[in-house]
């Protein structure tokens, strides 16, 4: 499917953000392993969180979704039976690295696939850690196709992060759940603690301390896991896509209700005040373990910034709309130490750098990162511009938003891949006042 956008329009209104896909993905994870009756709120009902649905059903955990959207899970007699054929976790990276500690902690033989994308992301920063801990697992050469076979884990397993990667923590940490045995993670840089909160609300018990400014995260076996109705709040890194949609059409006003406000994610919000942004934040309020607040976001005008070093694993995911923002600063940004942008869902440096040559943004390119040289006046174009999705969603939805800045229609290329993490985008865009189709 291409989309494509309407010229001159911009993003005004009020909308409720969609539930974010890294804690429902963890919900039904956590939640099939807690086995106990558990209902899930605001699950995000995109492709990736439902693939790890169906994955953790075909390990037996009965998961149900009921007509008003509810996720369901009750108490099973067996917490886990082995699959009959491979968990294919479609285009998830997180479905598939989370599942991938689980199944090693299980100590059952499971086989894992997934599509072209994920075929060619790297698997070993999680297949390494879990064989160091006694797993038994094959792969080619790192990457899919995996299997995970019978062994027993280690005890008391200490792990410091080499990639500051939230997948890789929780990998590790749901071995340690899963198999039943103390496991320490040491995290250089602050990723996302998405699984730390939520197995915490759990009872689990998990002590989280500082040391030479590392995270120390030790989970101790024997935890009783409560019940629980569990509500996700809304994903901050789908609401990006609209605050810089507001923000570069000069929108007077857009109102963002229920957006995750985990410090770990919020890094989007620091960096667009930087660029001056206007966005206040109001009914801060604590979900399911999880801080949340509604966004207001008003007429501003940006400028170029730097961004690099710790920051760069809080805003990961929102760093192509973020340079999407800086094509229309006043000014240049600089992007360095994203390196790990390299290996997403694309090459997302090189997916932005070829959307800006179709559209004539000026930028620079480096191993991990970029130069943007903002002002960019795309308000005389000669004609329709074809840009490439490269199959990734989060670069097909930032340049349908550039398409916001632009006097001639963009169409962006296989936009399917939205629906792995934002289903109603277009949706929303249209009730926002930006029809795109
Ligand atoms: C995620 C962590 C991030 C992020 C991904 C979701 C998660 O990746 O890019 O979209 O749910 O844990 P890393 O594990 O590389 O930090």
């Amino acid at each position: 499917m291409n989309l494509t956008t309407t010229p001159h329009s911009n993003l005004s209104g009020s909308i409720v953000c969609p539930g974010d896909k890294s804690i429902s993905q963890r919900a039904v994870i956590i939640g099939a392993l807690m086995n106990q009756d558990l209902e899930i709120e605001g699950f995000l009902h995109a492709q990736d969180p439902l693939s790890t649905v169906f994955a953790l059903n075909q390990m037996g955990a009965g998961i149900t979704i009921d007509q008003s959207g509810i996720v369901k899970l009750t108490k099973r007699s067996a917490i886990f039976t082995q699959p009959s054929a491979p968990l294919d976790l479609g285009n998830s990276g997180t479905g598939l690295r989370l599942l991938l500690g689980v199944a090693a902690g299980l100590g059952h033989t499971i086989s894992f696939n997934g599509d072209v994308s994920l075929s060619k992301r790297p698997m070993k920063r999680v297949i390494d850690p879990l064989l160091e801990m006694g797993a038994n697992m094959t792969s080619a050469d790192g990457m899919l196709p995996i299997s995970v076979l019978p062994s027993t884990l280690r005890n008391k397993f200490l792990y410091e992060l080499p990639v500051a990667s939230a997948q890789v923590k929780s990998a590790v940490l749901l071995a340690g759940l899963a198999s039943g045995n103390a496991i320490t993670v040491v995290e250089p840089i602050q990723t996302r603690d998405h699984t730390e909160r939520m197995l915490k609300s759990f009872g689990v018990n998990l002590e989280i301390t500082q040391h030479d400014k590392k995270n120390i995260i030790s989970l101790y076996p024997g935890s009783f896991l409560e019940p629980k109705i569990l509500q996700v709040v809304g994903d901050i890194s789908s609401a990006a896509f609209l605050i810089v949609g507001a923000l570069i059409s000069k929108s007077k006003k857009l109102h963002i209700s229920n957006v995750g406000m985990n410090p770990s994610r919020t890094g989007l919000l620091d960096v667009l005040r930087m660029m001056g942004a206007n966005i206040e934040i109001k009914n801060s309020r604590i979900q399911s373990g999880e801080p949340v607040a509604d966004l207001v976001i008003l007429e501003s005008s940006l400028k170029g910034v730097e961004i690099a070093g710790n920051i760069i694993p809080n805003i990961i995911d929102e760093i192509p709309i973020l340079s999407i923002a800086a094509a229309f600063a006043d000014g240049n940004t600089l992007i360095k130490d994203a390196a790990e942008l390299r290996v997403k869902e694309s090459d997302r440096l090189l997916s932005i750098s070829k959307g800006f040559e179709k559209l004539g943004i000026k930028h620079e390119n480096f191993d991990d990162g970029m130069r943007i040289f903002g002002n960019n006046d795309l308000s005389k174009m000669d004609g329709p511009v074809s840009i490439d999705s490269y199959d990734d969603h989060r670069i097909a939805m930032s340049f349908l938003i550039a398409g916001i800045k632009c006097s001639s229609p963009i169409e962006v290329k296989e936009c399917d891949n939205i629906l792995t993490s934002f289903p109603n985008f277009t949706e929303i865009t249209s009730s926002l006042g930006y029809a795109i189709a």
